[in-house]
Formats: C-alpha cells, structure tokens, sequence
C-alpha cells in the first residue's frame, strides 16, 4: 500500500460574543447550520492539560481565525479537528467533534477520510518530491482516477482555484521544488482542494511567505469560502482583521471569546482579550 502523503496526514445581524465555558456559538444568528460542532472537548499530551472544555461551533462558507498567544492550544485545537493529534500516542482526548453530523471520533471512522475532508495547510509548504501536475494528481490517483483527461482537467480546476494556473500552465511537468516558497504553499492548496475538503484549515500558512505570495493566499482564502469552511491559526492579528468573518480568542487552553470578528475586535468582553488585542501580552 502506498504511504498516505503528508496532505492526507496532515491535510486540511451577529450572534453576540461568549466567553467562559458557554458554548461559542459562531454561527445561529447568521441562520447557517454550524458544520462543526464540538462539545466538551479536553485534550491531553501525558501529563499535559492543553485543551480544555471547549465548546465550540463553527460555520461553514465563513473565515474563522484562531488567535492566542504562542503555546496556548491553537495548533492542537486545528489537529485535534482533523484527527491528525492521533499520531502522538501520549495523547488523550474526550468529548465530541461532529463535523457535517458526524463524530470524527466516533468508533467506526476512517481517519483518513477525516483528514482528506479536513485539509490542512502547514505553516511551511510541502511540495510532494515530483512534477507540478503530479502534486495535484496524487491524491486523486491513490483514490483511483486512472484517466488521463480527467486528471488533467481536476489538475487545470484545483491549479486555478487555488490562483496558480497562469503562472505555471507552461511548465506543469517541471518539479514542484522548482516553484517559488509563495507558489509552493498555493501548489500545496490546490493539492488539499484536490481531493475535494469540507474545510480548509490553516495553521500560520503564510507566515513563511514574503507579503506579496501571503496576500496572495489571504485573496485565496476570501474566495475560498464561497465553497468551503475556512479555519486559519494566525499570529497577525492584522491578517484576521482582513480576513476574518469570526474570531476565537484561546488563552492556556480555554475559549475566553468567540464572537463575530468586527464585535471582538471593536468590543471585546473580556479583560483577556482586551489586554491581548492592545499587545499586553502576546
Ligand atoms: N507533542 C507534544 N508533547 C507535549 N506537549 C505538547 C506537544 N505538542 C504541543 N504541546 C504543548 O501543548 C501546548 C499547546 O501547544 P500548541 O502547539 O497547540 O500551541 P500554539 O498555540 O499553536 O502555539 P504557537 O503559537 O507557538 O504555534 C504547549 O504548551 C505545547 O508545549
Ligand atoms: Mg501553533
């Protein structure tokens, strides 16, 4: 069998504002039904408490940033939401995460398919060891599409949808290592959109890039929604102001706000992220 590639293992009027342990609901005032829901979720690495209680619901066709000081939970949250926390073995995890109405820690899941469903953008880009095209490819040839045209037409409509197309339609057999650290990370994207994911998580992933290919992804992320739940860590705060639709604040471990992006930032609830939006701390 073929190893699964790193995009499979570690592929991808305003409700008010909550804090404490409420559950954060970001999306019953907009009327869209939340397509994540997470109840009571604790998440432990040995002796290490690091999520805790949280309970969360997040919508699809929206921008959700995660915000928070450095080693406060937000990359655990992103791959405890897409299993991919299952490849430490010292972890422990209780509660619930329903995504589309499904317990992804349910018996019976497939975790695979949980990771193929929510792709993950890494912090850095990726590339597979082969050709452009063949980056795009991949996962749709390991789940069986054999047929030369329509690869190439999956490979054309993931390249474009990911705003990479124009740049490299002439040389779609060069290697990936060829491209840019910008092109990369949006070759990266149109591979994780490939296999056609519910959502798009991102854990900083254009933290690496130069302003110019980070904007780049941003735009991309903004036309992304009109098909996908995007969830995005972020250090910028600057970045979820552009960005973000919905906004959660974690501070060691625990939800301390959640709320529509331009209410928490223009008016949040909590002490916390009051001092952690005016730099106190970060
Ligand atoms: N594999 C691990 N083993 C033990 N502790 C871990 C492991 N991974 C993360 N942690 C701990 O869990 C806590 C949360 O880490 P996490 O990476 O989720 O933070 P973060 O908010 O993403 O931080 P950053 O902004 O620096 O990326 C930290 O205290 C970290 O040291
Ligand atoms: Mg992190």
């Amino acid at each position: 069998m073929i190893a699964a590639p790193s995009i499979f293992r570690s592929f991808f009027s305003s409700p008010a504002s909550v804090s404490g342990n409420e559950t954060a609901s970001l999306s019953t005032a907009s009327g869209l039904n939340p397509e994540i829901s997470i109840k009571g979720l604790n998440v432990s690495i040995g002796k290490n408490h690091i999520l805790k209680n949280i309970n969360l619901e997040i919508p699809n066709n929206k921008i959700t940033c995660i915000i928070g000081p450095s080693g406060c939970g937000k990359s655990t949250l992103l791959k405890t939401i897409n299993r991919l926390i299952d490849d430490n073995e010292h972890v422990k995890v209780e509660g619930e995460i329903n995504i589309g109405g499904e317990n992804i820690y349910g018996k019976k899941v497939e975790v695979t398919h949980i990771r193929k469903k929510m792709g993950l953008l890494s912090q850095r880009p990726t590339p597979l060891p082969m050709s452009i095209f063949d980056n795009v490819a991949y996962g749709c040839r390991i789940h069986g599409v054999r047929k030369k045209k329509e690869l190439a037409q999956i490979v054309e409509a993931n390249l474009q949808a990911a705003g990479l197309w124009e740049e490299v339609k002439d040389r779609l057999h060069s290697p990936a290592a060829s491209l840019s650290i910008g092109q990369q990370q949006r070759l990266c994207l149109a591979r994780g959109l490939a296999v056609k994911p519910h959502f798009i998580l991102g854990d900083e992933s254009t933290s690496a890039l130069d302003p110019i290919s980070s904007r780049h992804i941003e735009d991309m992320f903004v036309k992304l929604k009109e098909q996908y739940g995007v969830v995005l860590v972020t250090h910028t705060l600057r970045q979820a102001l552009r960005i973000a639709d919905y906004v959660i604040f974690i501070y060691l471990g625990e939800i301390i706000e959640a709320g529509p992006a331009k209410e928490l930032f223009h008016n949040p609830k909590h002490e916390l992220t009051k001092e952690y939006l005016s730099g106190v701390f970060s």
